[in-house]
């Protein structure tokens, strides 16, 4: 179907099912190339639906093999069956029963939806619609099944056989090589969450009890000899379930918990009930094969599935619309999980980065949405930053603006209330503001309402009447389909900093500045502070507590003053940064004078040297944060028009290398102290030092390259960890020459064998900002180790060519046509996998008028070709509308 005639689904036309589906026996049969599935679905008419209305179950590539109602064969005349759907014209007007026989090719399955083999493991993607390719069903969330599940297989093929909720029985199929497993999952749930495992797996193991006596098995599944790198994730699982239990007040709800990791996965990972299943990126790790990133994104990713257990099964979404009701949320709660695991403030400015280098570049862009979008043709491009990001921050907004025991209770309620069902975001709604008392119908314009709100934000102080006001406004700009913006509720956290910190906040203008929030939710509005004794600087925005953008005319010296003296770490972190924008913005335009640039880095450049002297060693992994400059995408998108890649790479460049001139004197005592000396932990005091240390160590490449190029060869040849290792070649790679085409094949030899690790090689190729990179791309795409069938491969390597600034847009477009052309062959075997590589031009109307122009040709290309997926197809036609 060509994505023109694709229907488009929208939120306004949601109808409760006709009918219901109680009981889901499952009979699965696992063979290579041919596998049965014998499904007994027992059918209910919904009392809320239409009496009588015909029974249309979906498909996607299926083949029926058989068809019986209540037990006996049904007439061809009474039903048709075609790949995509299962129409029964006249059922009968009550309950009833269907066995539905279908057969699957596992191993021909590409999409990696529904059942799949991943390196010979049958493991199965459900979410969004791929249970339609198991069997035919009534595929939407809303309608919740209690599943059992026998699975069959040959012995030595899959000794494992694992599938959701509790193992009631095992056993031998006599008289052949096979056995089986029957699985029985008690609480009702929706056909994305249904899960089965089959395959030769090792495993790691521990017991638990839930704070409510509940004793767990819990388990970790990996290939075979590679159990010892399944340690962390295991020990992540036990601290996100106590911490959930303390802070949510969750207890899980089964005896068993497995995960299960494979090599082929088209995301991060999947929160099927009792059974997740990971990229096994998410879940690998020691210290030799995993960097400290990759131990904080598997504690993340382990937390965040887990959480789904309540936000997201036990309360589910009534529709696709609502998809943001489990993420948003779900996210928030494991970026709070990490916050207390590690250190809250830079757990806040790692996730801000994030934020605005995904989310707000396509708040900006044409593939902008809102939180909650109102009509999809592809359901499967919705898993976007827009409903995991920014819909965790409307969340934590919400919680800043009702308080943290209004929040808890509102939770409590949600829990209480729609435990067991699909719901919406106005159900969730409404826990919060019958919990606080508040009318949150405003709050609520967030789900509604895309992009990314600007606030302009000016101060006055009068020395005589010792006051001091501030002048707030915010705007949206338009996005697709939404011309006209309204304001939304921006709660605003404050402070007034002076000379020797933060100033005591009096004031009868406003009901919470006092308290240092301040809420901006008309087009704009004044604030006075009465008995101010110092004109102060204003620090706003604390720990960005609103997903906005933030205009404040500060003087560069104000900013270096609020570095040094305002309590909050986030927006001391912001001021630098404020600092570096401002100047790469001005530095990065055409025809922009280099003086300006040269002012910045020496101010900047001494502020650092003051810094890492003073606090470099108290907290390494803040510090970090601070010398790591906003990256040349983030100066691109403040620009916003006309932007030139290689005018504001070159900025960014010379900024750094600036930068690292100044703090130049101090590296190598500095990066003695860091050392982190005797056994690997990978605890976040640690990490922290290693990330300061290798801060330091890129800086170094840029201001001193022989230098720095000797120090990445030392440093790679003495690293006892892949941290270590990594951002040596990471810095080499700022370096042209041969002994950087030498270490880059030292840690190929270093890696052979290991797929992940070999992904952050091909991924530290494809960054280099250069113009020879899109042949070398080209050149790896031969190479062993990648392979454009295994998403992870493609990521690192072409989604790293994506990401890389200045050489995707090429000013030739040659970067465009080798992304387009491996978007249109990608689609015929993995449609998600080339649509979210599709996502990639989403910031190409921003660019100058040359580069745009390529970049709309290459896209209209894709969007030409006959037979594209209504993934790509979908993204296409939005990028160009
Ligand atoms: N629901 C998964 C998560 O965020 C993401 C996912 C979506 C995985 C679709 C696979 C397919 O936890
Ligand atoms: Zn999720």
């Amino acid at each position: 179907m060509r994505n023109d005639d694709a229907p488009l689904i929208r939120l306004e036309d949601y109808r409760p099912s006709d009918w219901l589906i109680d009981t889901v026996d499952l009979d699965i049969s696992l063979q290579p190339q041919k596998t049965r599935v014998r499904a007994l679905l027992a059918f209910r008419p919904n009392p809320e639906g239409q009496p009588g209305a015909p029974l249309k179950l979906d498909g996607d590539e299926l083949a029926l093999k058989s068809l019986a109602l209540d037990g006996k064969p049904l007439d061809a005349s009474a039903y048709t069956a075609t790949p995509q759907a299962l129409t029964i014209p006249s059922p009968p007007p009550h309950d009833f029963t269907l066995t539905i026989e279908t057969e699957l090719d596992p191993s021909a399955n590409t999409k990696l939806m529904g059942l799949y083999r991943s390196s010979k493991v049958y493991c199965t993607q459900c979410e969004a619609d791929g249970f339609r390719r198991i069997t035919y069903f009534l595929d939407r969330p809303d309608v919740m099944s209690v599943y059992t599940v026998r699975l069959e297989a040959a012995k030595a093929e899959a000794p494992v056989l694992l599938s959701n909720g509790n193992l009631i029985a095992t056993g031998e199929v006599p008289g052949t090589d096979r056995h089986f497993a029957l699985w029985h999952d008690p609480h009702p749930k929706p056909a994305y969450l249904f899960a089965l495992v089959g395959g030769a797996l090792d495993h790691v193991r521990q017991d638990y009890v839930t704070a409510d006596g509940h004793k767990v098995e819990l388990a970790v599944y990996v290939e075979p000899g590679k159990a010892g790198r399944a340690g962390w994730a295991l020990d992540s699982l036990v601290r996100c379930m106590r911490w959930d239990e303390k802070v949510f007040g969750r207890n899980y709800d089964l005896d068993v918990f497995n995960v299960v990791a494979v090599s082929d996965f088209n995301m991060g990972a999947m929160e099927n009930k009792g059974l997740n299943i990971f990229n096994d990126k998410y879940v690998l790790a020691d210290p030799q094969t995993a960097t400290d990133g990759d131990y904080a994104s598997i504690e993340a990713i382990i937390a965040h599935e887990y959480f789904h257990n309540w936000t997201g099964n036990r309360i589910t979404c009534r529709d696709w619309f609502q998809l943001c009701l489990k993420e948003g949320l779900t996210v928030f709660r494991d970026q709070e999980f990490s916050a207390d695991e590690r250190s809250r403030s830079v757990k806040r400015i790692a996730d801000v980065r994030t934020l605005r280098s995904t989310q707000f570049s396509e708040d900006a862009g044409p593939l902008a949405h809102p939180v909650r979008p109102r009509a999809y043709k592809e359901i499967n491009n919705f898993y976007t930053p827009t409903v995991y990001e920014k819909g965790a921050e409307v969340i934590r907004m919400l919680k800043t603006l009702i308080g943290d025991e209004a929040f808890r209770q509102g939770m409590d309620l949600y829990f209480e209330r729609c435990d067991g069902t699909a719901a919406t975001i106005e159900e969730f709604l409404a826990c919060f503001a019958e919990s606080s008392g508040k009318d949150l119908g405003h709050f609520a314009r967030w789900y509604e309402q895309a992009g990314t709100p600007t606030i302009v934000a000016s101060g006055r102080y009068d020395a005589a009447t010792r006051r001091y006001t501030l002048d707030l406004a915010q705007s949206t700009p338009p996005t697709p389909g939404q011309s006209d913006k309204q304001p939304v509720v921006l709660p605003i956290k404050l402070g007034l900093v002076g000379a020797g910190g933060d100033l005591p906040l009096q004031t009868q203008s406003n009901a919470y500045a006092g308290d240092g929030l301040v809420i901006l939710d008309s087009a704009s509005l004044s604030v006075t502070f009465d008995n101010v004794d110092e004109p102060p600087i204003p620090s706003l925005l604390r720990g960005l507590s609103a997903p906005a953008r933030l205009e404040l005319d500060l003087a560069d010296a104000d900013l270096v003053r609020q570095f040094s003296a305002d309590s909050d770490s986030f927006n001391r972190w912001q001021a630098l940064q404020t600092i570096a924008i401002r100047a790469l913005v001005a530095a990065g335009k055409p025809g922009a004078a280099r003086s300006a640039l040269n002012a910045t880095a020496t101010g900047l450049g001494r502020a650092l040297d003051g810094f890492l002297k003073a606090e470099a060693l108290a907290d390494p992994a803040f510090a970090a944060q601070v010398l790591r400059l906003p990256a040349p995408a983030d100066i691109a998108r403040e620009i916003g028009r006309d932007v030139d890649p290689d005018a504001i790479f070159k900025a960014h460049r010379s900024l750094s290398a600036a930068i690292g001139a100044a703090v130049l004197p101090q590296l190598p005592p500095l990066r003695e102290a860091l050392a982190t000396k005797g056994t690997f932990k990978a605890d976040a005091s640690s990490a922290g030092r290693r990330a300061l240390r290798n801060e330091l160590l890129g800086l170094a490449a840029l201001a001193t390259p022989a230098e720095g190029a000797a120090l990445c060869e030392e440093q790679f040849a003495s690293a006892d960890n892949l941290t270590d290792r990594l951002a040596a070649l990471a810095a080499m790679t700022l370096i042209p020459g041969e002994r950087r085409e030498a270490l880059i094949t030292r840690f190929a030899a270093a890696y052979a064998g290991e797929p992940l690790v070999l992904d952050k090689w091909l991924m530290a190729q494809a960054l280099i900002a250069e113009p020879e990179t899109l042949e070398r791309v080209k050149q790896l795409m031969q190479h062993p180790a990648f392979s454009l069938g295994n998403p992870n491969r493609v990521r690192a390597l072409i989604g790293g060519f994506a990401a890389n600034l200045t050489q995707f847009n090429r000013a030739d477009g040659e970067g465009y046509d080798f992304v387009c052309d491996i978007v249109i062959a990608l689609d015929k075997t993995n449609p998600q996998v080339a649509s979210r590589l599709l996502g990639s031009f989403k910031s190409w109307r921003m660019l100058e008028p040359g580069r745009k122009q390529l970049a709309q040709e290459a896209l209209s290309t894709v969007a030409r070709m006959p037979n594209l997926s209504r993934d790509v197809a979908d993204i296409a036609e939005r990028a160009l509308a």
